[in-house]
């Protein structure tokens, strides 16, 4: 899989070009979805706009609100989600973590709010510089893992994203990746009893510099962009080249 995140990035005129011009350049492989995350306010054009070019790109949303109490304002659940046609939603992305307060019981609730929708998470962890420094990693990422305790599924992708890595230009090296992936996918079946293999993906400062290296492991199952995905050329040819 790899997943375009816009964050707080774009107007409809750009997502309009990007849709068009990514759709027409991807050399589609079914068994690697390409899904789009644009910011919420552009799911309905984007979502019109896939279907009308017959667009083979997924639809992906940012985030679903913890609660489906009507009274939240600001907030989309997943029934909104479903009408726009969405396939995917991120959910405990570290920024998210981080200025949206978001804890380990409204994450597992929206992950299972998304499966019950039948909308696939892509459900984001990483730990911050000191946690590597200290050599911690590990403990960290499997205290987030821990809330999948009861949610095995095949819909659930993991994307291991390092905090220190997110937006700096300083990706992770592939040793790096392919250790923390590995320990990511024998948790997930090993503590966590997942009954199928999951998918992992990499995100942080991925760019087409890079992606080929980290794509080469065979512990890294796809990308998660943001930055370097703004540009449909730039990410077209990173699609084309997993
Ligand atoms: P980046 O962001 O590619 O700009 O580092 C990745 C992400 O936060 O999903």
């Amino acid at each position: 899989m790899i997943v375009a995140n816009w964050k707080m990035n774009g107007s409809k005129e750009e997502v309009d070009s990007w849709l068009r011009f990514v759709s027409a350049n991807i050399l589609i492989n079914k068994t690697i979805p390409c899904v789009f995350c644009p910011p919420s306010c552009y799911l309905d054009y984007s979502s019109s706009l896939i279907k009308k070019i017959s667009s083979p790109v997924k639809l992906g949303a940012q985030n679903i609100n913890h609660s489906n109490n009507s009274a939240l304002t600001g907030g989309i659940n997943s029934h909104m989600l479903k009408d726009f046609l969405t396939d995917y939603v991120l959910i405990g992305h570290s920024e998210q973590r981080e200025y949206l307060n978001e804890d380990n019981e409204s994450l597992q609730y929206k992950i299972k709010d998304a499966l019950i929708k039948n909308i696939s998470p892509i459900f984001c962890i990483g730990e911050p510089k000191n946690i590597k420094d200290q050599g911690n990693t590990q403990d960290y990422l499997r205290s987030q893992l821990e809330i999948l305790n009861t949610m095995d599924s095949d819909q659930i992708t993991i994307a291991y994203e390092p905090i220190w890595a997110i937006g700096t230009g300083e990706n992770a090296d592939k040793i790096y990746i392919e250790e923390v992936h590995s320990f990511i996918k024998e948790f997930c079946c090993q503590e966590l009893n997942f009954k199928e293999k999951v998918s992992v993906v990499y995100g942080g400062s991925v760019k087409l510099s890079n992606c080929e290296e980290i794509l080469s492991s065979s512990k890294v199952d796809g990308l998660l962009i943001g930055g370097a995905s703004l540009d449909p050329e730039t990410f077209a040819k990173i699609y084309n080249l997993s």
